[in-house]
């Protein structure tokens, strides 16, 4: 049987940057990168909410349809339940690494910090859902507000539900993830996601690195 594989998962506020450095981190998952382990690694990359066509149908009413964060927050759990039973489960018992944008950490940033549902029943969502998994390491793409709407406002694109948040909500959701990175230094580390690409890139190679 193979060795199991490792879980990255990528995190952060709405325009911090992150989706233009998935496959950067995807290549260091697999080896490709400087400084990292065993090349020819088998490499997944997926994303929350989505991953699965079921969890991609969810996706689109979770960003487009208003609802009650309760709603919001077993929304992204049945979405996960799938996303995990269907690739990541079956991946890293393969022996594959899987890269996912975003998992749990965001649903206590966002639905809880951001919305009020409350931690403990985010934590016995999580416990039901993916008892036993959790990342090997998670990156949090960190930057102000300002930064991060500009970034936004640059894109060009139309803003989802979430990112079309006030201030304080994202302001909210920066602090919970600073937060889960203080109560949890071995597993999630902030990345400096303020800066220019090749500083991001840097700092992802050291916070991967002895994975
Ligand atoms: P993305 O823009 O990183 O693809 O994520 C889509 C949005 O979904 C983003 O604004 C954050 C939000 N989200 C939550 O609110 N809770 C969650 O659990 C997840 C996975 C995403």
């Amino acid at each position: 049987m193979p060795a199991r594989g490792k879980f990255i998962t990528v995190e952060g506020v709405d325009g911090a940057g992150k989706s233009s450095h998935l496959q950067f981190i995807a290549d260091l998952a697999g080896g490709k990168g400087a400084g990292t382990a065993a090349p020819g690694r088998h490499v997944i990359v997926t994303r929350e909410p989505g991953g699965t066509d079921l969890a991609e149908r969810l996706r689109k009413s979770i960003l487009e349809e208003p609802m009650a964060p309760l709603a919001e927050a077993l929304l992204l759990f049945a979405a996960r339940t799938d996303h995990v039973q269907k690739v990541i489960a079956p991946a890293l018992a393969a022996g594959s690494w899987v890269v996912s944008d975003r998992f749990t950490d965001a649903t206590l940033a966002y639905q809880g910090a951001g919305k009020g549902v409350p931690e403990d029943l985010i934590r016995r969502l999580a416990q039901a859902v993916h008892a036993g998994l959790a990342p090997d390491r998670t990156l949090v793409f960190d930057c102000p507000y300002d930064i991060a709407r500009e970034r936004l406002a640059g894109s060009g694109r139309s803003l989802d539900r979430f990112e079309r948040e006030e201030r304080a909500f994202h302001e909210r959701v920066r602090n919970a993830y600073l937060a889960l990175a203080r109560a949890e230094p071995a597993r999630i580390r902030i990345v400096d996601a303020s800066g220019d690409f090749a500083g991001v890139r840097k700092a992802l190679e050291r916070e991967l690195s002895g994975l």
